[in-house]
Formats: C-alpha cells, structure tokens, sequence
C-alpha cells in the first residue's frame, strides 16, 4: 500500500495562487472523491499529487518521502493519473495506447513479458474494451474513449490511483460499471483511489471519504454523511438544497432548490424552484 499526503501545499500558474496551502491525508488502500464547483482547482491538485506540477510551497509525500525528490520511474510504479483532458497520439490503436501503460514496467533493455501482456489483457476485460483493440482510439465514441484511458490507468498496475472525472461521457450503466471496478480495487486488491467527481450523489455512494473543495482550500472532509450535507453543500456551491438520506441503504440524493441569488433575481423575478409536497422529507 502507499500513503499519500500534502503539506502546506501550493499550487498554481505563473503567479496565480490557485491551490492555497493544502494539508490533506489520503487514506491508504480507501476511496477518496473529491468534489467542488468548476475551476476551484481539482485538477491542479491532481497534477500537483502526480508531480506534473512543481509546487510554489510546501510538499506531497509519497510513502513520506518527497515527491519531487523520488526518481520518475519509481513514481510512475506507484502511481497513474487519469488526465480530464487526456490528449490522444495519432493514429494510435487502442492495444497499443493501453501497451504503453507498461513502460514504466521495462527496464533498459524494454523486454516485454508475459506479466506484461497479462496486464494488458486483464486492464481491457475489466474496462470491456477488448473489442476496440485494434480500432484507432481518435476514432472511437467519447465514451468509448474514456474507458480505454481507464484501460491505460489500470494497465500500470499501481497502488495509487488519482482519477480526474473518470465518469464524463459514460452512460450512467457504464458509470456504475466504473465506479463499481474502482471500489473492487480498493476493497480487494488494496488500491488507493483519489478520484474528482461532480455527481455528489456518485461521489457519497463509492467514497469512503470525501474531500470539499471551495476556491482551492478544503471546506470540508469526512465520511460522505459528514460532508454532503445542506449546509456544506451551500458553503461550496452556493445553492440551497435538500439531502436526503435513506437509512436502509445509506443512499442520498441531493435536491437543489435554487441558487443563493438566483438567475431571477437579475432579471426582476422572484425564482425559486419548489419541491413537489411528496418529496418535503427527510
Ligand atoms: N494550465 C493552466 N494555466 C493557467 N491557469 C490554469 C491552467 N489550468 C487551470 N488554470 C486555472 O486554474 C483554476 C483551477 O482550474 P482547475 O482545472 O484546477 O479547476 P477544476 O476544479 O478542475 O475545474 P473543473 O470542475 O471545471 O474541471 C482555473 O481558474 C483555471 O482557469
Ligand atoms: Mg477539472
């Protein structure tokens, strides 16, 4: 297993601050989801965990030692990063963009082994995605897409995993097949998952704990009943909301009932919207 933590962490671009100051403790081996609103600097934390951004102050720890000061190849052993915005090679075959997950596997001598087609092949099962593997990924669907990038991720077969928005363009079937697989690696095979999501009901269901994140400080962090709550849910996104819990399965669901100041509100109109009276519980 490996730990991951940060201290003091400060990220950003040029001189803009965008991470302010970060002490985070990711617990080893668990589901951590991190959740905010657009541009409160998610995937700048990810890429500042994952060493492809130099912080302006303090440090991330890996296994307590220094990021930045680890040789790259042991980094890339450890840990795969799922990119929100992952860029394609052209006129890459998805066998070969899921093969390249390996690299950091060979030595000098870049001997493939059996180990390795193992790992392909398995990393395309779980992601059904064996019968793209000779199709051009540039031409495959977004969603299509998107799972064989998790094929890649999964491909490394690292301990940690640091996942930006591995649920966009999935169907919600494909979702739940995802974040299933995501869960199943944590409780069997003892990964550690970091993961951004925007869907709070997602994020509650598969998360063991849960980051908030508000103008690139932590408003809140805990198990999903600690943290998805009203109060918190509009601390970080400035709307009012309804959480309701069923005790019976430990689901939520949040109802949002309109924004803090409402698009009404600009145009001279009171809008708020109103729950129908059968969902007025708790
Ligand atoms: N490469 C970059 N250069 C300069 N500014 C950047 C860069 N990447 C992100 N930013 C800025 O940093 C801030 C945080 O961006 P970030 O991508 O971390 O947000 P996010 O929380 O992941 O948002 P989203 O939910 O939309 O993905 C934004 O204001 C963004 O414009
Ligand atoms: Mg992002």
């Amino acid at each position: 297993m490996t730990t991951l933590t940060t201290e003091n962490l400060t990220l950003g671009y040029g001189d803009r601050t965008i991470v302010h100051g970060l002490d985070l403790d990711v617990p080893e081996g668990r589901v951590t989801a991190i959740v905010g609103p657009n541009g409160c600097g998610k995937s700048t934390l990810l890429r500042g965990v994952s060493r492809l951004l130099r912080p302006t102050n303090g440090r991330v720890l890996l296994d307590g030692r220094d990021l930045h000061q680890l040789p790259t190849r042991q980094v890339a052993r450890t840990m795969a990063l799922l990119p929100q915005h992952p860029v394609v090679p052209e006129g890459i075959t998805v066998g070969e963009l899921v093969a390249r997950g390996r690299h950091p596997h060979h030595g000098l001598l870049r001997r493939w082994t059996r180990e390795d087609d193992e790992a392909v092949a398995e990393a395309l099962e779980l992601t059904g995605t064996q019968d793209l593997v000779s199709r051009e990924v540039a031409e495959l669907s977004g969603g299509q897409r998107q799972r064989v990038w998790i094929a890649l991720v999964l491909a490394q077969r690292t301990d940690l995993l640091l996942l930006d928005e591995p649920t966009s363009f999935l169907d919600i079937a494909h979702q739940v097949e995802v974040l299933d697989l995501v869960r199943d690696l944590s409780v069997h095979r003892g990964t550690t998952v970091v993961m951004v999501l925007h869907d709070l009901a997602m994020a509650a269901r598969y998360a063991d704990h849960l980051v908030a994140m508000r103008g690139g400080r932590v408003v809140a962090q805990g198990s999903p009943r600690q943290v998805v709550t009203a109060e918190t849910v509009c601390d970080v996104f400035g709307i009012t909301c309804r959480v309701l819990w069923q005790e019976a399965t430990g689901d939520l669901s949040v109802i949002p009932l309109g924004r803090h100041r409402p698009v009404g509100h600009v145009l001279g109109a009171a809008s708020s919207p109103r729950l129908a009276p059968e969902l007025e519980v708790s």
